[in-house]
C-alpha cells in the first residue's frame, strides 16, 4: 500500500467540474491580472479570516515580506521570531535589510514561547513575527500585551494556519496584519503560488495593495518603490472553488486527527501532538514527536518509506543554525527546545481524504518500526 503525505488527485477528483468551470470563465474574460475575481476571493477571504481587509499577493512569503514593508519595518530594524520554521519567516524580514532576532520554542507545541521574548527586546525591536506551527495557534495574549507595551508591531505567519482559532478568534485577524500562503499542500492550495495579507489596518492594507503592484495606486503613477507581486485571476477563481469547501476539509482533518492520536497514545516513545487549550489546531500538518533520538526517529522515518508510507521532517535545521545565517552569530546550544525538536519531529500523512484504515496501517508500521529498533 503506497500512502503520499497529502493527495492532490483525490481533492482535485472531488471538486474537478468546479474547477473546470472557475477555469474556463476566466480564460473567457481574458482578463487575466487584478481583476473581479481576485476582489471577489479577497472580500470572501477578509470575512472569512475575520478581518476588514485581505489582499492577495504571489506568495506566502511574498506577503509576510510585504506586510513588514507596509509596517514600515526598516533596513537595521530588529524583527523577533521562532528558529522553528520554514526559512521564508526569517528571509522575509532579511530581504526588508532588518535583522531576525530568534527566541526559543515551547517544545509542546513548537511555537514561540511568549515568556522568552521580553529579554530580546532592544532599542531595534519593531516586529515580532509569531508562526502558528503546524496549524496551532500561538499563544498570542503575552505576545500582543509585549507589543503593547514597547510598542512594536505584531506580523503572524499564518502560512500553516488559514482557519486555525486562538480563544475563539481566527488567526491573522489578532496582531497588525496576519499572512497567508495559498501553496498547493496548504490547506486552501492554489494550482501554483498564491499568498494573501489580512488586516484590520486601513494602511497596512493599502501599502500592501500599492507594494504588489509596482508602488502605484493609480496605473503608471508610481508612489513608492514596488514589486510585481500579484495573485492572478486563475487562481483566485481555483482558490474560490476551494474555500466553499475549507470548513469541511478542516473537520475532516480535526477527525484524522484525532483518530491518529487515540492510536499513538497507546505506543509508546511516541508523543501526539499536543493541543493547547483555547486552539482550534487546523492540522496543516499531523507531527509526531519520537521521544528517543535523532536516529530513532530516522530509522522510523527509513523504515515507513520502505512499506510505501511517506513522511517529512518539517524542518531538519533550526533556523539560527542555517549557513545562510551564520553572519548572526548563533551557535549550537543556543536554542536548545528547537534544535532537540528538529531531531525528534515527524510529520505523516495528512489530508481530508485519507483513510481510517490508513491510518491503522501507519500507527501499526509505526509500532513495529519502534520495536524493531529496540
Ligand atoms: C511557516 C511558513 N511561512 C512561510 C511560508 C511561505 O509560503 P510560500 O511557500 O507560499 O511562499 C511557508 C510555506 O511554505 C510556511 O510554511
Amino acid at each position: 500500500m503506497k500512502i503520499p503525505l497529502v493527495d492532490l488527485k483525490a481533492q482535485h477528483d472531488s471538486i474537478k467540474s468546479e474547477i473546470d468551470n472557475a477555469i474556463r470563465s476566466v480564460i473567457e474574460s481574458t482578463q487575466f491580472i487584478l481583476g473581479p475575481v481576485v476582489e471577489a476571493f479577497e472580500s470572501e477571504m477578509a470575512a472569512y479570516c475575520q478581518t476588514k481587509f485581505a489582499t492577495g499577493v504571489a506568495s506566502g512569503t511574498d506577503a509576510l515580506q510585504l506586510a513588514l514593508l507596509a509596517s514600515n519595518i526598516q533596513p537595521g530594524d530588529e524583527v523577533i521570531t521562532t528558529p522553528f520554521t520554514f526559512i521564508a519567516t526569517a528571509e522575509a524580514i532579511t530581504q526588508c535589510g532588518a535583522v531576525p532576532v530568534f527566541v526559543d520554542i515551547d517544545p509542546r507545541t513548537y511555537n514561540i514561547d511568549p515568556t522568552k521574548i521580553e529579554i530580546r527586546i532592544t532599542e531595534r525591536t519593531k516586529a515580532i513575527l509569531p508562526v502558528h506551527l503546524y496549524g496551532q495557534p500561538v499563544d498570542m495574549d503575552p505576545i500582543l500585551q509585549l507589543a503593547k507595551n514597547y510598542n512594536l508591531k505584531v506580523i503572524e505567519d499564518c502560512a500553516q494556519a488559514l482557519g486555525t482559532k486562538y480563544k475563539g478568534k481566527k488567526t491573522g485577524s489578532l496582531g497588525d496584519a496576519g499572512c497567508l500562503s495559498f501553496f498547493p499542500s496548504k490547506v486552501l492550495g492554489a494550482y501554483g503560488d498564491g499568498g494573501m495579507v489580512v488586516t484590520n489596518d486601513p494602511e497596512i492594507a493599502e501599502k500592501v495593495a500599492m507594494l504588489r503592484n509596482h508602488g502605484c495606486r493609480q496605473k503608471y503613477y508610481h508612489l513608492m518603490p514596488g514589486f510585481n507581486s500579484r495573485l492572478d485571476e486563475l487562481q483566485a477563481a481555483i482558490l474560490r472553488v476551494k474555500l466553499k469547501h475549507l470548513n469541511d476539509w478542516i473537520e475532516l482533518r480535526r477527525h484524522k486527527a484525532s483518530f491518529y492520536s487515540q492510536l499513538f497514545n497507546q505506543i509508546d516513545g511516541i508523543q501526539p501532538p499536543y493541543v493547547a487549550p483555547d486552539s482550534y489546531h487546523i492540522f496543516n500538518y499531523y507531527t509526531i514527536r519520537l521521544e528517543k533520538s535523532k536516529s530513532n526517529r530516522d530509522k522510523t522515518q527509513e523504515y515507513l518509506h520502505a512499506q510505501g508510507i511517506a513522511t517529512a521532517i518539517y524542518y531538519p535545521l533550526s533556523l539560527h543554525l542555517q549557513q545562510v545565517y551564520k553572519s548572526l552569530g548563533y551557535k549550537p546550544g543556543d536554542f536548545p527546545e528547537s534544535e532537540q525538536a528538529h531531531e525528534e519531529v515527524l510529520s505523516l500523512p495528512m489530508y481530508p481524504e485519507l483513510g481510517d484504515d490508513k491510518i491503522e496501517a501507519i500507527a501499526r508500521a509505526i509500532k513495529s518500526s519502534g520495536l524493531r529498533s529496540q
